[in-house]
Formats: C-alpha cells, structure tokens, sequence
C-alpha cells in the first residue's frame, strides 16, 4: 500500500518520477504527488485523485530538479484531499518526506511537537516524520544521522523517503515493517517500494532490512545499520523485465493477467533442482503444521489443506495470517507454517511470519517476488515465476500457488515428480475461450444485487475465490461457500432469479452438488453450472476441459475471473483499481 519513488541523477527526474509513479500507483490510488530540489528551493506539487488526473491538473512533470521523490498514496490516516496527499514538508519547508506505513505513535509524537511550536498542515501520521527530521536536522546537521535518530522515536511501520533543501545531492531512506529497495543505475540511483518503479532503467536492486537507513547520492548508496555501523550489500540482479509489465494490447492488466495463465501454470511447475523434495520433506517433518496467507492466497492455501489431509494423510490447520496470532500456542520449534503470498509484503502474512519464527517454528514460502520479506524470511522459499502481477486481484498468481501447492503435495506423497503440465496449459487455453459465454451472462445478470458460489470438499475455495473476486471488480455482493452449508442459513436469501453459481466437476462430490442445484432451483435459483459435464438443472452451462483433478479449480476459475473482470467493464468499474483496495497490502 503506498508507492514510494525517488531519484536523484545527473539529468532531470520529473518524467522519470512520474513513470515510476505509474508503475507502483496499483499500490493505492486515492492521492499522489512529487517534491523535486532545484535552485535551491524545495518545491511540492500533490493532489487527491489518480496520476493522471494530478499531471493534467498540476503538472507533476514540469518540475524542476536533478534530484526527487514522488508517493501513491493508499489512505490511513487523514481521509483522501489534497492536503493529506504526500509529499509532507516540515514547517519551514525544508524538509520533505513521503511514507508508506502507520505510525501508531503520532498524537503523542503530534502533541509534543505542538508544543514546541511546529505547525501542522494534514491530519496524517507522516507529516510527524517532517517534523521530527527537521528538528533532528537543526541539531545534528547531518541528513542520514537526522533520519536515524528521528526513526527511533516512531512506532509502528513505516518505509520513508526524504529530501533536505539544502542538500540537493541527497535523499535518505529508512524502513521498518514496510519494503524499501534501492535500485542501482548508470549515474542515477533509485528508492522505491518496489522494483517495479525503476524496472525501466535498472534491475540491479539492494533489499533494505528493517532499521536500516540508506542516504542515496548519484553515485551510490550508503547503508547504515541500526547500530550505526555501514553494512556493504552487493547489488542482486532481478528477474522481471519491463515487457513483464506492459498491457499490451489489452485493455487493462487484469485482463491481459487472466490470459497469461496457460503460461503461468507452466512457469510454475519449473522450480530449482531438489527444492521442492527439501520443501516436502520439512511439511512431512513438522510436528505440528500450519498455512497461513491472506485473501486469495488463503484460498489456495486451503486447497494444498485439502490434499495434504485427504491424500497425505497429514494433519494440518489453515490459518488466515492476520489470525495467526490466536494459534500461537501451537506454533513452536518442530512446527513449520506454510506461507503464501503473491507479493511477499502483506503486513499481516509478515505479521504471521514473525510469531511463527519466534516460537522457532520454520518458514516454508510460496511467493511470486523473489526479493521480498517473505523470501528473506523463510528457511524454504517456492516461487511463482509467473512475473509482475499488476492489476490489484490476483489471478494469475492464484492459479500458479494451485501448480506450486501441487508440486509440494505430489512430493509429500512420494512422487517423484508431477507431470501434465503442457496439458494443463492447453485446457487453460480452452477455460479461456468461454469468455464469449461470460459476456453473455454478463448480460444477463450484471444489475442484480447478490450472486451467490457453492461447491463441494476439494472445489469449495473455488467457491470463495469466484465471490471474492466478483466482490472486488465488480462491487456486487457475493458470497461463496460449501454447498453443504447452504440449508444452514444462505438459502433463506434465495428467491426468484437469484444466480448461483455451482461448480461440480464430476467426482466424488458431483451427485451432491447435483442435489444441492435442485434445491436451489427449486426456490426460485438460476442456476449457473461450471463443470466438465452438463446437466438439466443449469439455466446456464460452462463447460471446462476435464482435467486431473488436483488440477480442476485451476480451469474452474478461470471462468470466474473472466465473469468477475467483465462484470467490472459492464458496470463501469476500472477493474485495474478497483475502490478502497490496493496491491500489496502493507498495513495492518
Ligand atoms: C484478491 C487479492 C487479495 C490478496 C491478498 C494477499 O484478489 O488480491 O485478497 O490475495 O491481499 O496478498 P498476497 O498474496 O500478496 O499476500
């Protein structure tokens, strides 16, 4: 949440700025703007609204200056205006800081400040951290031990870019609990949330932990550990290319994510030589053995539950991270938890990370970014490999954890390696071409009120998924659930045209999901049947390739993020951003 960038080269960087600004404003929308230094004076431009909306208005890029930073801001503190929009200065201006995290402790910090007479602009918690540098500055005259000593006196989480008027050739980071990354180029240095935000002119990268502070010149970058003592880290070199993240030729990223998958599920299943066995080996070990992650990812997770259970015989709990906490009793040494996460930053999935490795439990990772704090963290990391997902909803991250989840249980189960891969990517292909039929149901259904998902034992997250994700894109309400729980309570909200969706592959589960169609339809459902095989009780039928059935939800879902983007486009929703969400959610 919150995109951070700053530049300092030898050439102006407001265009530069603003490009970065593009490629991270996934990480929240509500408000954005630039500071740049140039003739000595410290000038900000910000407003409510998207980036394009502030250039047209503002005109972020005709600022001047060699050195900058630039912030997306997802609102915490202090509702969505141009004044609470980041960067914040101090009171004589001279300091300027944007900041990605919450400081729990800013009304106290506030209130002293106040009294020592700096004046507030916003109701943010930054503009704390403008004012206690700037104080720190007067003192110590020193930007990076300025930085230093004012982050000591901040709880809470926070990565922070800042610039001093006086100090053109500067800008200094910090970072606790939330990302930071400096990006190495010809004759220009880079600060960012991520690497997206510089990918088009370096891929050479230096992850910052947390206390540490950095003081970014042209040519380098200093870092300063919490013990005031300089930590040399050699540049890593990342994956992701630009091409990775442009739209192509489609409309928007969801989209252009959404069909990508017959790769993805392919890039998936490629992992280093003899890491999955390792991964495996350490699930089948764990004395006690948990999963934990957050929205989409969780519902992969409680798919690898499944299996692991079913098949494996292995008794483990699925935990959503933010509630981890609650299970602490039965982490400890012994235990491993399992953790997926698409970006590796979620502050809740860290969270988790972090009561999981005091007790001494281990950290088995499945995650997309290689560099992240999940990957740093974990004693096993699986990755993704399904390149920068940018549209806020996941997709085809979702489909890679399914390949990925797979691959550990297949080897938990002795096998030595999971094969139908190159068909798997063919029946996605095919899951893609009911979009024609998606759009037709579009049609039928994008006004109504409430959509409703069921399914059975191993389809159920399916279920969840399809709800989640039409909630999000389209903001219609939905739900998804066990089809078992329907009578418990859910049908009592079922009348005359209501939608259902029930996905049944045939199966084990298939004639019960059958007679839970007829109980639906029998009140009044339109029944909306997604499975390898047809029957009467449908209104509407999409039909999937039949596949192994480990692999089902993969070619089940993908008609349900078709339906849940095309029902975005239909209702007029930026399926790209959708409202109040934000990739990468790094507050807690
Ligand atoms: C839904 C969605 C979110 C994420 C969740 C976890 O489409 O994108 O529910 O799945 O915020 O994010 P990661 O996987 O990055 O930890």
């Amino acid at each position: 949440m919150c995109g951070i960038i700053g530049c300092v080269a030898e050439e102006p960087v407001a265009g530069i700025l603003l490009e970065g600004l593009r490629r991270v404003e996934y990480r929240g929308y509500d408000s954005a703007g630039m500071a740049t230094i140039s003739g000595a004076r410290l000038r900000v431009k910000k407003g409510a609204g998207r980036v394009v909306e502030i250039e047209e208005r503002l005109g972020l890029s005709s600022l001047k200056g060699n050195i900058g930073i630039a912030h997306t801001r997802w609102a915490t503190h202090g509702g969505v205006s141009d004044k609470n929009a980041h960067p914040h200065a101090s009171c004589r201006e001279s300091v300027a800081v944007i900041h990605n995290g919450i400081i729990e402790n800013y009304l106290p910090l506030k209130k002293a400040l106040t009294s020592k007479g700096h004046r507030f602009k916003s109701e943010t918690d930054t503009e704390v951290i403008a004012h206690l540098i700037e104080a720190e500055y007067a003192r110590v005259k020193d930007p990076l031990k300025a930085t230093s000593a004012a982050t000591k006196k901040l709880k809470g989480q926070y990565a922070i870019a800042v610039m001093f008027q006086d100090r053109p050739d500067v800008i200094v980071g910090a970072r606790k609990d939330a990302p930071l990354i400096v990006g190495v180029g010809d004759g220009k240095m880079f600060l960012a949330s991520d690497v997206l935000a510089f990918i088009e002119h370096t891929d050479r990268t230096i992850f910052l932990e947390n206390f540490e502070v950095v003081e970014l010149t042209r040519n380098g970058a200093k870092i300063v550990g919490p013990n005031g003592k300089e930590v040399r880290r050699k540049p890593t070199q990342v994956a992701w290319e630009l091409s990775d993240i442009s739209k192509t030729d489609y409309a928007h990223y969801t989209l252009k994510e959404i069909n990508e998958q017959p790769q993805t599920v392919v890039g998936a299943s490629v992992q280093e030589a003899g890491r999955v066995a390792e991964f495996a080996k350490m699930v089948k070990r764990a004395k006690s053995l948990f999963i934990t992650a957050s929205g989409t990812s969780y519902h992969a997770g409680l798919l690898m539950k499944f299996r692991l259970n079913k098949e494996a015989g292995l008794r483990c709990d699925v935990v959503v991270a933010g509630e981890l906490r609650e299970h602490a009793g039965f982490l400890g040494k012994g235990a491993a938890v399992v953790v997926l996460s698409q970006s590796g930053e979620t502050a809740d999935v860290m969270e988790a990370v972090k009561i999981a490795k005091k007790s001494g439990a281990k950290i088995l990772s499945i995650v997309n970014a290689a560099g992240s704090s999940l990957a740093r963290e974990s004693d096993v990391v699986l990755l993704l490999n399904c390149g920068p997902e940018v549209g806020v909803a996941a997709t085809k991250s979702f489909t890679a954890q399914v390949v990925v989840a797979n691959l550990v249980v297949d080897a938990v189960l002795g096998k030595k390696r999971t094969n139908g891969f190159k068909e798997l990517g063919e029946a996605v292909r095919v899951a893609l071409e009911t979009e024609k039929q998606i759009l037709g149901l579009v049609k039928s259904y994008w006004d109504r009120p409430d959509f409703y998902f069921v399914a059975r034992g191993y389809e159920s997250p399916v279920a969840m998924e399809g709800a989640l994700k039409l909630k999000e894109l389209s903001y219609v309400h939905a739900e998804g659930m066990p089809a078992s729980e329907l009578k418990h309570g859910t049908l009592a909200l079922i009348e005359k045209g209501t939608p259902v969706v029930v996905i049944n592959p045939s199966g084990d589960a298939h004639a019960d999901s059958l007679s839970s169609a007829e109980e639906l339809k029998a009140r009044g459902a339109e029944v909306i049947g997604v499975s390898d095989t047809n029957d009467s009780v449908y209104k509407h039928f999409v039909q999937v390739p039949k596949v192994q059935a480990k692999f089902m939800p993969i070619v089940e879902v993908i008609p349900l993020q078709l339906l849940a983007y095309h029902f975005a486009v239909a209702r007029r929703n930026d399926p790209d951003y959708p409202r109040n969400l934000a990739k990468s959610v790094t507050v807690k």
